[in-house]
Formats: structure tokens, sequence, C-alpha cells
């Protein structure tokens, strides 16, 4: 099976198309990326700070049809040539070649999610192509079963953490899987980035976030880790921003010219990090004890962090618990389409156009 996947759901707008590896006769688990087009809106938002959603949609809309047709030629090796045979020869390939598309249909952003799910419709409609409606959250996790030879052993621990979201899972298969907790305000990215910005970092700040951090060695400065005593899988980090925010106050105080130095931004950079990643490594290990896990698979933007990889990987070799580790490429950590069809390849369920519906409030149920 070969799938037109298409992804819109936050500031990215992506368009990938995937088969499984070894063909018909699939049986690892295993998906081949034949391309991955994204474009992002990433600088009109580092200039405002944040999503303004009607400026992501408004972007969108301009760049879902090329992102479409990008994917396609290169699903194929086609180059791109000119608008009019470009588009000729995605309408050849899209007819012969593709057996079905599928989309993210939840959560996010309304207007985002819409572009990419009318977009879809219309597709199957005109072409009689079958679809399928992904939760953005799930295929976060299923970035990991891109062109990989090691398996996933069940059960295993699934810790979401992107922009949006902040989420525990367990899995005793790809399809059986029970909620734990999550964050009951901002998402672990959000706080970086909202922390970030009181640092006058540019959005999205995790990545400058994590260089900063490397630089700094035995820092003097900690951050409460929220909830990290706490009997349960979930998590708040809306009271670290504030925490945050007062020391940066303070600080300013203190300097005869009202800045932060530098080496002052990196260390409150490290303290940050330190304070939220202790307790999602806390809580996911504790998961993985209960549920005797046999694997933790991490997926959202937070997860392209290597200190975070790092520390769980360390937890796991200091507690002797013979866990595999998995995280995804750190092209497809962040949101991208390819692991939309990733999903759709593992647990396909084609319908018609009529079936789907744009759903920003999707959750796990
Ligand atoms: O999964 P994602 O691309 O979008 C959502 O579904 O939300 O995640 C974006 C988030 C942002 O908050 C960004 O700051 C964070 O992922 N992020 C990182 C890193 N790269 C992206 N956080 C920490 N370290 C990174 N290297
Ligand atoms: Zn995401």
């Amino acid at each position: 099976m070969r799938i037109l996947a298409i992804e819109t759901s936050c500031d990215e707008t992506s368009a990938a198309v995937v088969v499984p590896q070894g063909g018909k006769k699939n049986k690892t688990n295993s998906v081949v990326v034949l391309s991955n087009v994204t474009a992002t809106s990433l600088a009109i938002h580092a200039t405002t700070g944040g999503i303004i959603p009607e400026n992501a949609a408004r972007e969108q809309v301009k760049y879902i049809i090329p992102v479409i047709i990008k994917a396609l030629l290169d699903s194929d090796n086609i180059e791109i040539k000119s608008p009019e045979e470009d588009s000729q020869i995605a309408n050849r390939i899209f007819k012969e070649k593709i057996d079905g598309i599928a989309v993210t249909y939840g959560p996010g952003l309304i207007g985002s999610l819409l572009i990419g799910v009318e977009t879809t419709k219309t597709l199957s409609f005109l072409f009689n192509k079958p679809i399928m409606g992904v939760n953005h959250l799930l295929a976060h996790l299923f970035a990991n079963l891109i062109q990989t030879d090691s398996l996933i052993t069940f059960p295993f621990v699934g810790l979401i953490v992107s922009g949006g979201h902040t989420d525990l899972l367990v899995f005793k298969s790809l399809t059986n899987f029970k909620w734990l907790g999550g964050t009951r305000d901002d998402a672990a990215g959000e706080a970086l980035d909202k922390i970030g910005r009181l640092l006058g970092l540019s959005y999205p700040a995790g990545p400058e976030i994590e260089a900063r951090a490397n630089k700094v060695k035995n820092n003097k400065i900690k951050f409460q880790s929220p909830m990290i005593g706490s009997d349960d899988f979930d998590f708040s980090f809306s009271g670290l921003k504030a925490e945050v925010s007062r020391f940066i106050q303070v600080q300013k105080e203190l300097n005869p010219n009202g800045h932060l130095t530098e080496r002052l931004i990196d260390e409150i950079c490290e303290a940050t990090q330190t304070a939220i990643f202790s307790v999602l490594v806390k809580k996911t290990i504790r998961a993985a004890n209960l549920f005797k896990a046999r694997s933790i698979v991490l997926g959202g933007g937070v997860s392209a962090n290597q200190t975070l990889r790092n520390k769980l990987e360390l937890e796991i070799r200091n507690q002797e618990l013979g866990i595999k580790l998995f995280a995804p490429e750190k092209q497809y950590a962040t949101d991208n389409a390819a692991m939309i069809g990733a999903y759709a390849l593992m647990n396909p369920s084609f319908t018609s156009h009529t079936k789907i519906t744009a759903n920003p409030e999707l959750y796990f149920d």
C-alpha cells in the first residue's frame, strides 16, 4: 500500500508518501519514506513570539498544494520543472500510484486542521481514493517506526512531549493502549517556549535552550520540578514558568544595567531544562517499572532533545531495567507528514471522504 499523508495541525504544512518496508510481505512494522516535504511558517511566528492561529492558516492555504505536488514528484524521483508540467506529473502519480490518503484530523488549531482535512476530502472525492483520519498525538509515537531495523517490544511506555501536549501512555500492542496521565496546564514544549520568550529567545525556544544548557557545568541555579513527588502520572509546568519569571525579575533588578548576562541566560536555560526533564524522566521510569515495560518510546518536538534522551538512557542503565529506549530520528520528532503515514500503514482503516471531520479537541478516545 502506498499512502499520501498530510499534516497541517499547527504551524507546519507537510505531505509525505510512505510504503511498508518489504512491500506487501511486510513483517517488520517498519515504514519507508519515499518523500517528506514540510513548509513552515515559523519565521513569521518568530516575529510575533508565538503562533497566531489565523496567520498560520493563511500561510498553510498558500503552501498546501505546492507541498503535495512536491511530495508526489519526490516520491517518484522527479525533479521540479515548471508549475504546469509539475501539476500534470503529480496528477498522474497520484492517480496511478497512491492507494489512499491519510490526514491529521486532530488535535490542533481548527483553521489549520481544516486546510489539511478539506484538501484531503476534495482529493478523495475527485480521484475516488479512500481516506483515513489520524490522531496527531499517536502519530508522534509512530514516528519511531520510520526506517528502522530495531523492533519495539511490548508492552511499551509512550511519552509524548510536544509544544501542545505532554502525555504518558502504556501500549500492550500497537492498537491496545491506556492513557496514564498528562499535563494539567502547560505542555513541556510550551513551558520551554514561554520561558524562552521571557529570556528574549526566538520561537520555538526548545533548540536554543538545549544549546545554551549544553554550555553549563555545575549550575548553582536550581528550579523546582513541579509534581515530581506526586503519586500519579500527571504533570504541571505553569508554576515553573512563574518561578523562572520571578527569578529573572530579581536578577534584572540586581544588575546595574537591568539586563541578564549571556552566562546567566545559559544557566537559567540549564536549570529550566533540568526541572522539566527530571519530572519527565521520573514518571516515565515509574510507569515503565509499574507496567513491566520492555521499551520506552518517545515522540514529539521535545523528544528531539539529546539531554532528555541521555537522562532517560542513564536512568534505565542505573536501575538495570534492560529497557530499550526509542526516540524518532530528529527530522521526524517535530511535526511532519511521514509520521501520519506511518500510523496509517500500521493501523489502516480507510473510509469515504464523507466520514472525516476535523476535531481540534481530539484526545485519546
Ligand atoms: O511536536 P512539535 O513539532 O509540535 C507540536 O505538536 O506541538 O513540537 C514543538 C515543540 C516546541 O515547543 C519546541 O520548542 C520543542 O518542540 N522542541 C524542542 C527541541 N526541538 C523542538 N524542545 C527541546 N529541545 C529541542 N531540541
Ligand atoms: Zn506535534
